[in-house]
């Protein structure tokens, strides 16, 4: 079960409670490998971006850029960091700012850049290596078992493909089928990724493609249970159904955790996503969400949590 990578989310404070909540596997944001390497020493967005929980086991460094020379450099100072147990490289991002530039899933059109960026990155990195793919670029150009098959002839150790082209960048249904042809084509462990929100998901996604494990994204928001969850149904075990106060004590972990990486000002706003999040399906979340999107104080913003969670009213909701 692996957290999968999002940028402005997957900080340390967010890949923890993932962890805690079962993910065996976290990554970093996205981190591009020029800035990184062009970056004035102490640039904050990079501490950020590299900064790191001591109780993080099992977390891998994602880089991104489209200069093999580059890449490798990045990937030979980062993979030196011990708390970087492997590196990812991305393939997957749909953003224009990125692919216009030729990389993210702008890789997946050039197969021999995607193939010179491993090479070069697979020489400088000793830790295991692992890529995150789309399916393709568009509907016209589906090239995921080929591009797969390239991965690992280039010593790529796993895989992780999301179920969908750049072209449809998050919409859409994510096409499972595509992912089950990856995992036929390769022996190297395949991660299956895209539209995972449930238990049930999971289990279908698992069944349907053969892979070996599930990344989640979307569906871990304001939910890291869901990893818990899933093991539990997988070891055939009941699915425990987190109570209002569970969520409310990881919610409020979760807040500490962030005043301590980014301090009370930058935790108040970061936050409030994460508190819409954690609120999304239960019982008058839109009067909460607004006063929380309102707060100018930390302690509004906890007792707000506290009253909406603990309310007597409350219920079970969807969205616990
Ligand atoms: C806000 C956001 C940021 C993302 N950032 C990254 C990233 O930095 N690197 C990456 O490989 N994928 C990134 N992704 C893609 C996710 O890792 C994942 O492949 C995608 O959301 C599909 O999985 P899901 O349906 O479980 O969310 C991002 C997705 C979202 C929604």
């Amino acid at each position: 079960m692996v957290l999968a990578p999002m940028a402005g989310i997957t900080d340390w404070p967010f890949r923890r409670q993932a962890m805690l909540h079962g993910a065996d596997k976290t990554m970093t944001e996205m981190i591009s490998a020029m800035g990184l390497l062009q970056a004035p020493r102490g640039n904050i967005a990079y501490r950020h971006l590299l900064s790191y929980d001591e109780s993080e086991t099992n977390l891998s460094a994602q880089i991104f850029g489209k200069d093999p020379d580059f890449m490798a450099e990045a990937a030979a100072i980062l993979s030196a960091l011990p708390q970087y147990t492997g590196l990812d490289i991305n393939f997957g991002c749909p953003a224009p700012k990125v692919t216009s530039s030729g990389s993210g899933s702008a890789l997946m059109k050039d197969i021999p850049r995607a193939r010179a960026i491993i090479a070069a990155v697979r020489k400088a990195c000793a830790k295991p290596l692992s890529a995150k793919m789309r399916i393709g670029w568009d509907s016209h150009s589906i090239n995921a078992m080929d591009f797969a098959k390239m991965c690992e002839d280039e010593g790529v150790d796993s895989l992780c493909v999301h179920g969908r082209t750049r072209a449809q960048q998050y919409s859409g249904r994510a096409d499972w089928g595509q992912i089950a042809l990856v995992k036929q084509s390769v022996s190297i462990p395949i991660i299956a990724n895209g539209d995972v929100f449930s238990v049930a998901d999971a289990l279908v996604i698992l069944n349907q493609t053969g892979a070996d494990g599930i990344a989640l994204g979307r569906g871990a928001l304001g939910k890291p249970w869901l990893f818990s969850q899933i093991k539990q149904a997988l070891a055939g075990e009941a699915v425990s159904l987190p109570d209002p106060q569970k969520a409310l004590v990881t919610a409020l972990d979760h807040l500490e955790d962030m005043v301590r990486m980014k301090g009370e000002r930058r935790a108040l706003i970061e936050m409030r996503k994460h508190f819409a999040w954690y609120l999304k399906g239960t019982r008058n979340a839109a009067a909460a969400r607004a006063i929380i999107n309102a707060a100018e104080e930390l302690e509004t913003l906890k007792s707000v949590l506290a009253r909406h969670f603990l309310a007597e009213d409350h219920g079970t909701s969807a969205g616990l």
